[in-house]
């Protein structure tokens, strides 16, 4: 039987395929428990990766599990024309966890979903056609979210995008204020940057963009996909500053790490649409029971574990590791950065990360790029994750730092 890394080479992503092969990860993934992935040859690797913030409670959590196997025994899949349960509850249970006045939900199945559905609601309710987004910001690769994610590799190839965005610098709320003007109907924004390397705005950010866009009668879209369910320390990410936005796009860990599911949840005027036209935007699959009983679970374990406190304090302890270490190489390290359990180390040269990245994984520790920013290695462990763990992380940032500094020194 041919090798599925060569299958995956030749019949999926040839370039991807590629760079696995660069960074020593041209490997199989067999199984997965916790904080751990072994492949098919029995190497067992720490997963610091978390899929990109998604394995908030780590890979199979038993709760998560256990109430995907309960609902598959019922009824996996809703009719559609019959009310699924499971659904109805997960909504009623996100309006209560979402800031005040967020009342209404839309699923889909990713991230990039939420966004469509946040832009056309934007869109809808305020027939105007403009949003506002921000340099290095990452709402995903849809063509509607693409158009959000101004990063030329991924937009060029599929010009023209959708009309009508305007791109400012993240972090500068005197620049979104600038942008709006009155065809802009919302102002789009991540807590902090995930794919864009890890980037945490100045205080009081998303407050004074809060208080720009009510001024201005725009509204404000706030992306939880990679900050949400307790990854910075908070159950949100913007609950670090205590706005309540227009709408809120959640997705990765709302799955509980098992499942994909993605909602925007908002306020109700913004889906006063759906009481004349019911179906003007809906999913096959969005908010599927299966699920949705992921997410309830995945909801109930991040609140009875206080994991969002856990991310905060073993954050704390991985950024004050990292930044110990990183004091002794600055001809590499130039940044660590991030809040809670989202952590990223800013290299002087994308090469450098890419070196590291690959002395990791050889030390049996995953991690990976920004996809907007490729000098950035980020950090996002489940946030089950033990100080034990970190510190063999640690240790291995360190003996990897050193690898790579023997092998430059064997280039020049
Ligand atoms: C903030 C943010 N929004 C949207 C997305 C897109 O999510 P998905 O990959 O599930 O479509 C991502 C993915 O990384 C993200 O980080």
């Amino acid at each position: 039987m041919e090798n599925a890394f060569d299958l995956f080479e030749r019949h999926i992503n040839p370039g991807l395929a590629g760079l696995l092969r660069f960074t020593g990860l041209d490997r199989i993934e067999d199984r997965a428990e916790g904080v751990y992935v072994w492949d098919t040859e029995g190497r067992r690797y720490l997963d610091f990766l978390g899929l990109y913030g998604t394995l908030n409670l780590g890979h199979r959590h038993p709760r998560v599990v256990e109430a995907v196997k309960r609902q598959l025994d019922r009824m996996p899949m809703s009719v559609r024309v019959l009310v699924p349960e499971p659904t109805a509850r997960l909504a009623a249970r996100l309006a209560e966890l979402t800031p005040e006045g967020l009342s209404m939900v839309f699923f889909g199945n990713s991230g990039a979903e939420a966004v469509e559905a946040a832009f056309k609601l934007a869109r809808i309710y305020t027939g105007k056609p403009g949003i506002v987004t921000t340099e290095g910001g990452f709402h995903g690769k849809t063509l509607g979210a693409l158009s959000l994610t101004p990063k030329p590799e991924y937009q060029r190839p599929v010009e023209p995008l959708v009309p009508g965005v305007k791109v400012v610098p993240y972090g500068d709320a005197a620049a979104v204020a600038e942008a709006i003007d009155d065809r802009t109907a919302a102002v789009i924004v991540e807590p902090i940057q995930g794919e864009g390397g890890v980037r945490v705005p100045p205080d009081g950010y998303l407050r004074e963009l809060r208080r720009i866009t009510a001024e201005r009668g725009v509204l404000l879209i706030v992306d939880e996909v990679q900050t949400g369910l307790g990854r910075t320390g908070r159950f949100w990410g913007l609950d670090w500053e205590g706005i309540a936005p227009d709408l809120l796009t959640t997705a990765k860990a709302l799955g509980g790490g098992v499942m994909p599911i993605g909602a925007v949840i908002g306020r109700p005027e913004l889906f006063a649409v759906f009481k004349t036209n019911p179906l003007v935007h809906s999913s096959t699959f969005g908010g599927n029971p299966l699920a949705a009983a992921a997410a309830l679970a995945a909801i109930e374990v991040t609140l009875e574990e206080d994991l969002p406190a856990r991310a905060k304090e073993l954050g704390d302890y991985l950024l004050a590791g990292l930044r110990d270490l990183a004091g002794a190489w600055p001809a590499f390290v130039a940044e660590v950065r991030g809040r809670g359990l989202m952590v990223g180390v800013e290299f002087t040269d994308p090469d450098i990360g890419a070196l590291v990245i690959g002395e990791l994984a050889e030390r049996g520790v995953l991690t990976a790029f920004g996809l907007n920013n490729p000098k950035v290695v980020r950090l996002e462990p489940p946030l089950i994750v033990e100080k034990a763990h970190i510190d063999t992380v640690l240790q291995a940032f360190e003996d990897a730092l050193k690898a790579t500094a023997r092998a430059l020194e064997g280039i020049v």
